[in-house]
């Protein structure tokens, strides 16, 4: 086949050079030259979102919710805002063995009854493939197999096999003959990622990429292609635990933010409709250093416990340690627990870990760590069964959070007894069995839970 020629362009400044370099010629920005295919084949510049097209008015355009593909998995439809869309595209990333095979597997296996499903391995034969799907339950799918990683060869079947879902595991490893980059690098990764969303967009095809998020530089990880596709999926949690979270980062279709639950079981990955409580450990008497806060990632209340623990410097700088929870957010936080609170943490190392392997991204999480940092240092518990949650700013207030009430509601339902809340978030009428103690100001916070 021939080669396209290809050249190096800049990212800073669009200069191009023959061939790789450190050092741009042009604007001599370091590592930005990345290859690019020099003769464009015709067409390769047509609008992503289809061939030519005429001006249309918005009104005459039809769209329905019925255009929506369910995967018939509930957390999985969760997630996408109700389901695929014919032509979209879709980035399911996550670390190495957290479960992206196994349920993309799962759902081409339903989606594969009503319609010609594809699923495209560059990284396991496809034994392996049926050795998942033996342990899965599913060998007798309906699933067309294709171990490729040429994407002029991925291209060819597609044309001849005409499938409406189109898996490719992983875009990774996919490469083009057109580039000399190798597999896995920035250019490849992008430069393929970007003729199969053009082929989606132009049949009406649904694609999904699954992108190993690396630590290395060498390998392109899903954040080059993020803006590419409609819909960014990650996978979280602890590989160690069960439990796994599959969160929309970015969807063109649906709510981003939005959470689906997954518990990793022997017989593949099983949606679990009602996880508000999972994130919880069941200490038998109130421990110091914990406090549970109700976050809304996505639409489902999620109660998590925030463990923190201080521990005297030994010498040299305090370390802080976050894990599931911003390290800035920590600073920033013992900051204004020093400035507003009077609680100095400069002698101590201060670690916060959320629990379970969550990640917990919106700031009503900030009453919660605080109070924990503090009861921690005070080797105090926090009261038993109580619930926390609340946005700290910088001048030592406490901030409302959006949906306050449901999330009251979800604690009052798992037997919480009393919230420390925003004054703002008191709910108008009173919530039974719970006891509400509102706070304007750190100060407040730390005085009531002192007594
Ligand atoms: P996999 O889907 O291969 O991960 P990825 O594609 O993200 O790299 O999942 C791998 C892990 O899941 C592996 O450690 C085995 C485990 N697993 C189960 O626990 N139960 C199952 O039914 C399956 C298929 C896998
Ligand atoms: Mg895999």
């Amino acid at each position: 086949m021939a080669k396209n020629k290809s050249v190096y362009v800049c990212t800073e400044c669009g200069g191009a050079a023959p061939k790789w370099q450190g050092q741009c010629p042009q604007c001599a920005a370091w590592n930005t030259l990345v290859e690019t295919i020099a003769t464009p084949k015709a067409g390769r510049f047509e609008s992503i979102a289809g061939a030519r097209s005429a001006i249309t008015s918005l009104g005459s355009v039809t769209a329905s919710e019925s255009m929506r593909i369910a995967t018939g998995i509930d957390e999985l439809d969760r997630v996408l805002g109700g389901g695929l869309v014919g032509g979209g595209v879709i980035l399911l990333g996550g670390d190495p063995g957290i479960g992206k095979s196994t349920l993309l597997l799962q759902a081409a296996a339903v989606l594969g009854k009503a319609r010609r499903t594809l699923y495209v391995t560059g990284e396991e034969s496809v034994e392996q493939i049926a050795l998942r799907a033996q342990r899965l339950g599913l060998l007798q799918a309906p699933i067309e197999l294709l171990a490729e990683v040429q994407l002029e060869a991925i291209v060819a079947a597609i044309d001849s096999a005409k499938p409406q879902i189109i898996v490719i595991d992983s875009i990774q490893t996919v490469y083009t003959e057109s580039l000399q980059s190798a597999p896995g690098s920035v250019a490849q990764v992008r430069e393929c990622a970007a003729q199969l969303t053009r082929l989606a967009k132009q049949r009406g095809v649904v694609v999904i990429f699954v992108g190993h998020v690396t630590k290395e530089g060498a390998i392109a990880g899903p954040r080059v292609l993020e803006h590419i596709v409609d819909t960014v999926l990650y996978f979280e949690g602890d590989p160690h635990s069960t439990f796994r979270l599959v969160r929309a980062i970015k969807n063109r279709f649906g709510a981003a933010n939005e959470l689906g639950v997954f518990a990793m079981t022997e017989r593949g990955l099983k949606g679990v409709a009602n996880p508000s409580a999972l994130f919880l450990s069941h200490h038998a008497e109130a421990v110091a250093g914990s406090a549970i806060v109700a976050t809304l990632e996505g639409s489902r209340p999620l109660l998590v416990e925030i463990q923190a623990l201080t521990d005297p410097v030994q010498g040299g700088v305090p370390r802080r340690l976050a894990v599931g929870l911003d390290p800035q957010r920590l600073a920033l936080l013992l900051a204004v627990l020093h400035r507003h609170g009077g609680v100095e943490t400069a002698l101590f190392d201060v670690f916060i870990n959320a629990v379970g392997g969550v990640r917990i991204q919106e700031p009503a999480g900030d009453l919660a760590i605080l109070l924990a940092v503090h009861s921690s240092l005070k080797n105090k518990p926090l009261p038993a069964k109580s619930l926390v949650f609340g946005e700290v700013g910088l001048a030592g207030e406490i901030r409302p959070v959006q949906r306050g009430q449901d999330r009251i509601k979800e604690a009052a339902k798992l037997g919480f007894a009393t919230v420390v809340i925003p004054t703002a978030n008191k709910p108008r009428q009173r919530i039974e069995g719970v006891h509400m103690i509102t706070v304007d100001r750190v100060s407040d916070a730390i005085a009531a839970v002192r007594e």
